[in-house]
C-alpha cells in the first residue's frame, strides 16, 4: 500500500457497505491515512470484522449498523457522527447488482431493490451529510458509480440505470454544493475481485472460462483489486483532490479505452 500516513489526520471518514469488498478496502485505507473511520453496513459481522482489521492495524474505527435505504437512520448516524468525531467525508459505496436478466425479464421488486439501494441510498447519504459539510464549510462526498454509469452492459439494465444516475447526481451535488466549499465525486470501477464481483460468474456454465474471457477483455490482462478503487477514493476525499469536483473517475484497467 502506498503510505501517505498523514492523509486523512484529525479528519472523520463514514462509508457506507464497509463490511466487505471495495467498502471495506476505503475504510481500511483511510485509517492507514490516519483517519477516524465511521464504518457502516446492514451486515452487523462483516462491519465489526472491518473495525476489528482496523484496530489490529493500529487504526481507528466504529461502527454503526446502517440500511442505506432507510433516510431516517442515515440521518440519525451522520448527525451522531458529526457531534461525536466530526465529519470530513463522506464515501457513499453501498450497492447491489442482482441483475442478469433482458429488461423485458427483469421483475418490478428486482428493479425497486436496485434502485433503492443503488439510487435511494446514495441520495440519502448525500441528504444527511451536505447540511453538515454546508455549515462547516468544507466536506467532500464520493460515491460509487461504475462502468456501467457510463457503459451500456447487457442484463445489467436496473444496475446501470442505477449506476448511471448516481454519476449524474454527483455532478449536481457538486455544481450545488462547491459554492459551499463542498466537493463531489464519483468513482466508477471496472470488474473489482469482491464478492459481487465472484457472483457475476456463478451464472456462467465455466465460471473460470468465463473469468478468463473477461481478463483478457482488459487492456491490463486482469480484474481489478479493491485495493486500487481505495487508492482512488482516497485521492478524491483527501484534500491531494481540492480542486477536483463533479468528476467521475474511471478505474477500470483501460476496458472503457479499449
Ligand atoms: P460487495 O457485495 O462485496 O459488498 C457490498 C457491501 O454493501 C456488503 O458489505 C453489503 O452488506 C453492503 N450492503 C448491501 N446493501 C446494503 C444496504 N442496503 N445498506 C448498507 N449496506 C449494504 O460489493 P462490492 O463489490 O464491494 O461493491 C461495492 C460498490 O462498488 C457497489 O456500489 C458496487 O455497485 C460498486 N462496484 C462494484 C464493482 C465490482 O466489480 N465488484 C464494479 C463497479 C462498481
Amino acid at each position: 500500500m502506498t503510505s501517505n500516513a498523514s492523509r486523512f489526520t484529525e479528519d472523520t471518514v463514514f462509508v457506507t457497505g464497509a463490511g466487505a469488498g471495495i467498502g471495506r478496502a476505503i475504510a481500511e485505507r483511510c485509517a492507514a491515512e490516519g483517519a477516524t473511520v465511521v464504518v457502516t453496513d446492514v451486515d452487523t459481522e462483516g462491519g465489526e470484522e472491518t473495525v476489528a482489521r482496523i484496530e489490529d492495524a493500529g487504526g481507528d474505527a466504529a461502527f454503526h449498523e446502517l440500511d442505506v435505504t432507510d433516510r431516517e437512520a442515515f440521518g440519525a448516524v451522520v448527525e451522531t457522527t458529526a457531534e461525536r468525531h466530526g465529519l470530513d467525508a463522506i464515501v457513499n459505496n453501498a450497492g447491489i447488482a442482482p441483475d442478469n436478466a433482458f429488461v423485458e425479464d427483469v421483475d418490478a421488486d428486482t428493479l425497486e431493490r436496485v434502485l433503492d439501494v443503488n439510487v435511494r441510498g446514495v441520495w440519502n447519504g448525500c441528504q444527511a451529510a451536505l447540511p453538515v459539510f454546508k455549515e462547516q464549510g468544507s466536506g467532500a462526498i464520493v460515491n460509487i458509480s461504475s462502468l456501467g454509469g457510463i457503459l451500456g452492459l447487457p442484463k445489467q439494465g436496473p444496475y446501470t440505470l442505477s449506476k448511471g444516475a448516481v454519476l449524474n447526481f454527483t455532478r449536481t451535488v457538486a455544481a450545488e454544493a462547491g459554492y459551499h466549499g463542498v466537493r463531489a465525486n464519483a468513482v466508477c470501477p471496472g470488474f473489482v475481485e469482491t464478492q459481487m464481483g465472484e457472483a457475476h460468474f456463478e451464472h456462467a456454465d465455466d465460471p473460470a472460462a468465463a473469468r478468463e474471457r473477461m481478463e483478457r477483455e482488459y487492456p491490463l490482462q486482469r480484474l481489478g483489486y479493491p485495493e486500487e478503487v481505495a487508492s482512488a477514493v482516497a485521492f478524491l476525499a483527501s484534500d491531494d483532490a481540492s480542486y477536483v469536483t463533479g468528476h467521475g473517475l474511471v478505474v477500470d484497467g483501460g476496458y472503457s479505452v479499449s
